[in-house]
């Protein structure tokens, strides 16, 4: 009576057996023979039922059946584990001759690369990168540095204010001299340079943009003159532009320097030839600057008897755009991935 339940026990997994066909359904087969409640499981519990003498045979054939299970269990785990792994390392597999996808990358911004190279042309000749406020008093922006109230010299830096007549943003990088120079107390020597962001109510189009960025410079000492300044606009552009650029100086007018120059140098491109660049001339203008005017020096607490100076401020946008040969401004500003990998290239042109 008993044997007949192991003999039925022993039909059906013999044919469950064959008919597995994944990890999933030999787990349920585990469950249904060795479960808790499996077919096995009860085989076992029901010794204690059986007559004395039976019970060993008996005991000895659910083993039988329990060995027959884990045996086959363990096979076929195993070769649907392999199974799986195969499918994994053939889905995953990669094909080296496969062309590599092309990265595209962007490339530094040419401007914070260009301010960049000037800071280190200027540290490398002992000055100091100092910042200022981007929003100014009007006393900083203007009336300290010779342009009073009511002068018309104001009306060429079309200026945003932004609180009544005194708080605006700073249209010039200028103010960051008085800053400096009322720090140094008219006792220190001063050897600076400031970049920053300066604006202006300008249209934006291709040359002008309503938000600019310029690099001031100043120095004060004793016995500072005009060669100074000649000698230290020739280190900066030859450094940047090439060992074979020259520059020179043509007199111009700020209220915050006398004499005042504006600094043209050799056309990078067709150097000093004449080209469309340079609009046929062999010399572009890109630096305003002169010798601190002895007003400027005064108020800001330095004595022009005893102290000169001389200070310069250019546009770095305009410097970028000649140095890597862009003619739309608003290309500096872009994020635009297309057009900003090309600056990578044009500099290792
Ligand atoms: N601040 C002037 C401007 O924005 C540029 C400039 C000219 C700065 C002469 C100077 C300087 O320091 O000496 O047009």
């Amino acid at each position: 009576m008993e044997n007949k339940k192991i003999i039925e026990v022993k039909e059906e997994l013999e044919q469950s057996l064959n008919d597995i066909k994944n990890i999933q359904e030999l787990n349920d087969l585990k469950v249904k023979f060795l479960g808790k409640k499996g077919l096995i499981t009860e085989l076992n519990s029901e010794i204690k039922n059986i007559p004395n003498e039976e019970k060993k045979e008996f005991g000895m054939k659910v083993n039988e059946l329990r060995n027959t299970f884990n045996n086959f269990y363990e096979e076929k785990r195993k070769s649907f584990e392999e199974k799986i792994l195969n499918e994994k390392l053939e889905k995953e597999s990669i094909d080296i001759t496969l062309p590599a996808t092309k990265v595209v990358s962007g490339a530094p911004n040419i401007l914070e690369k260009l301010v960049e190279e000037v800071e280190e042309i200027f540290i490398s000749m002992g000055y100091d990168v100092v910042d200022g406020p981007e929003i100014e008093l009007d006393k900083y922006n203007f009336e300290m540095l010779n342009i009073p109230k009511g002068h018309p010299a104001r009306d060429a830096q079309d200026t945003f204010y932004i609180e009544g007549e005194e708080i605006l943003l700073r249209s010039q990088t200028s103010p960051v001299q008085v800053r400096t120079m009322l720090e140094g107390k008219g006792e220190k020597p001063i050897r600076m340079i400031c970049p920053g962001k300066t604006y202006r109510r300008d249209d934006d189009d291709a040359t002008h943009s309503h938000q600019f960025m310029q690099i001031e410079g100043l120095v004060v000492d004793k016995n500072i003159s005009m060669s100074d300044l000649k000698g230290t606009m020739d280190v900066l552009f030859k450094k940047l532009f090439g060992e074979d650029t020259e520059t020179r100086f043509h007199p111009s007018y700020y209220q915050f320097t006398e004499p005042s120059v504006e600094v043209d140098i050799t056309c990078h491109k067709c150097h000093g030839k004449g080209c469309n660049i340079c609009k046929n001339n062999g010399w572009i203008t890109v630096v305003g600057a002169g010798i601190v005017h002895p007003n400027v020096l005064r108020m800001s607490g330095y004595d022009p008897k005893e102290w000169t100076g001389f200070a310069f401020g250019f546009g770095a946008d305009r410097l970028a755009m000649e140095k890597y040969d862009i003619h739309d401004l608003r290309a500096i500003y872009s994020t635009d991935l297309r057009e900003t990998s090309t600056f990578d290239r044009k500099e290792s042109e």
